[in-house]
């Protein structure tokens, strides 16, 4: 059975999502790590349930961290990050895959930006798979944290006359408002077979609820953790980033409830803030998972953020989703994992001519050895010939269905959906240019198996979508 993906992508919409030198200083925004506080505004409500662990190949959790928009040698300028890299292995060949944040943090969940190249609202069909579906199907226990999210699944549709971000009370300044929260860095919430499926959303969690699950020695196996946009270092600089290091991550480390012997973390960026280099990104695997003489060490291997994915397929035998994690140039598991697992790598490592530029490339698929998840609901029967070719919904005045906000909503924990409302945001007011983004619309077909995705997200400057 062949499938066929569609993609589509932008006309220099972008508008490069360099941080905005806002001179701010680092202030804790609760007592510890361990500690609730009101300033992440939603209270707990309550611990998180978890299946009973399942062990994996070389670690049993893992935890990602992502740190925003900067050139590999300035976090390697950082005395933080330096400083980190004595208790771990440093990767100096890691690549995000696109530009700008948002779909970076859609491909290191589902394989895939999907063509999207710019930071709008999307929500993805529910036939779409991530590595949630992988996760639950071995009964891994998974969640996300995200900080000054304000309440458990939250989606922003009950905000959208402020937009997909949450504004709060300034809690550095105490003066006026802040926008610490935005939706675009939550990878897993765009995604429908996670928003709109309850027990899926209300695992997307915020940093009380860290406090919380964290306390109870209850952190699940597979995380995703995104601080907010001063401590991620979206809106201010690496050295306030290594503030918000010194007083989170650096005690977690010594943790037991967070770093267990088995626990691997990823911290790692989105993407550089330069788009005019290759997509280079300073990458740490932390923890006590990450065997002890390996630390201090560099690790060369040519790795993308797919790989975060086939490296947590690798550990705990999972299959793939069949796109970027299928990708034998793009999917290189972590050497130690590797070996762990018996992978093998491609052999891409250092600055080999065979690495490929990273400034809006498109995946596809190559199974390589594993099982390809099928998420319900998708007609494997629409092959490259059948699906109708794609349409230019911009020409043709209508808005992209994708940009749509389908209204799901959380309100204590219960799931509530209102009338679909347009967000306003695929209006392509952009005028920027310069970002040596491709602008073609690709078609690839996958090699004798079937798979979830196949449509193509429209984008703000007009092009694309099929049916
Ligand atoms: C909120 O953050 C400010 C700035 O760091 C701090 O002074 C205050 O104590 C915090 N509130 C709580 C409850 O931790
Ligand atoms: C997952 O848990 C369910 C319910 O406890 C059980 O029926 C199922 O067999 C488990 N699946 C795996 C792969 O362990
Ligand atoms: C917890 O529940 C209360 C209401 O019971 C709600 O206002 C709050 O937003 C919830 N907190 C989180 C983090 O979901
Ligand atoms: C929050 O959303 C609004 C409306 O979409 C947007 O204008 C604003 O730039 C966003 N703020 C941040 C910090 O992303
Ligand atoms: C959400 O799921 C319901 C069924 O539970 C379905 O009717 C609805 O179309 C879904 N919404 C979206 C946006 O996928
Ligand atoms: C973790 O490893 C250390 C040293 O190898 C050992 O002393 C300790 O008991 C281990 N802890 C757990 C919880 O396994
Ligand atoms: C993986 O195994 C190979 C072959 O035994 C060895 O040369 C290499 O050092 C190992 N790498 C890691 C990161 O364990
Ligand atoms: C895998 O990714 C590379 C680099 O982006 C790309 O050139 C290649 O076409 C992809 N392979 C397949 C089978 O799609
Ligand atoms: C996935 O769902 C969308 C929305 O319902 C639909 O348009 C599309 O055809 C489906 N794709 C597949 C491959 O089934
Ligand atoms: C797929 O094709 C088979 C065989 O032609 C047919 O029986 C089935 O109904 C089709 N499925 C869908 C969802 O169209
Ligand atoms: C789609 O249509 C818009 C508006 O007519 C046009 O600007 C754009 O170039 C078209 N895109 C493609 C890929 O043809
Ligand atoms: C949510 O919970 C709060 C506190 O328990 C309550 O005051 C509020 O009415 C609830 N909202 C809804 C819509 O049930």
């Amino acid at each position: 059975m062949r499938t066929a993906f569609l993609f589509g992508s932008t006309l220099a919409l972008s508008v490069p999502s360099a941080f905005a030198a806002i001179a701010q200083s680092f202030a804790p925004p609760a007592a510890s790590p361990e500690s609730s506080s009101a300033n992440y505004t939603g209270q707990t409500n309550g611990t998180i349930s978890n299946p009973a662990l399942v062990a994996g190949k070389a670690f049993d959790r893992f935890i990602q961290i992502w740190i925003e928009n900067t050139d590999y040698d300035t976090a390697a300028s950082s005395a933080a990050f330096q400083t980190l890299s004595k208790q771990g292995v440093l990767f100096n060949q890691f690549y995000a895959v696109t530009h700008p944040s948002e779909p970076n943090y859609l491909a290191a969940v589902g394989g895939d930006f999907f063509g999207a190249g710019d930071d709008n609202f999307y929500h993805i069909p529910q036939n779409v798979s991530t590595i949630v579906d992988l996760l639950e199907a071995k009964n891994i226990s998974w969640g996300s944290y995200q900080e000054n999210m304000p309440s458990d699944g939250f989606t922003c549709a009950d905000l959208l006359l402020k937009g997909f971000n949450f504004t709060q009370k300034n809690y550095l300044t105490n003066q006026g408002e802040y926008t610490y929260y935005v939706r675009k860095h939550n990878g897993l919430i765009v995604f429908d077979s996670v928003a709109n499926v309850t027990s899926r959303a209300l695992r997307i969690r915020n940093f009380n609820d860290f406090a919380n699950d964290l306390k109870a020695n209850d952190i699940p196996q597979w995380n995703f953790i995104t601080p907010n946009l001063v401590n991620d270092g979206h809106d201010t600089t690496i050295d306030f980033v290594g503030d918000w290091l010194n007083y989170w991550l650096f005690p977690l480390l010594n943790d037991p409830n967070f770093n267990t012997n088995r626990t691997v973390i990823l911290l790692t960026f989105d993407e550089t803030e330069t788009y005019t280099i290759n997509n280079r990104i300073y990458t740490l695997a932390l923890g006590n998972g990450v065997p002890r003489d390996l630390w201090g060490t560099t690790d060369p291997t040519f790795y993308t953020h797919y790989s975060a994915l086939s490296t947590v397929e690798a550990n705990w035998g999972l299959g793939a989703l069949g796109r970027g994690d299928s990708n034998a140039t793009l999917n290189n598991v972590f050497a130690f994992v590797a070996n762990a697992t018996g992978w093998k790598n491609n052999g891409i490592s250092g600055d080999s001519p065979d690495i490929p530029l990273h400034r809006a490339e498109h995946v596809r698929l190559q199974p390589r050895r594993r099982p390809i998840f099928v998420a319900p609901g998708v007609d494997t029967n629409l092959t490259a010939a059948a699906l109708p070719a794609p349409v230019n919904l911009t020409a043709q005045g209508k808005p992209n269905p994708w940009g749509v906000d389908p209204g799901i909503a959380y309100v204590n924990g219960t799931q509530v959906i209102s009338p679909p409302s347009p967000t306003g945001s695929g209006s392509g007011s952009g005028s920027g240019s310069g970002s040596g983004k491709n602008g073609a619309l690709g078609v690839g077909v996958g090699q004798g198996v079937s798979v979830a995705a196949c449509f193509a997200l429209g984008i703000a400057a007009g092009v694309l979508v099929v049916f």
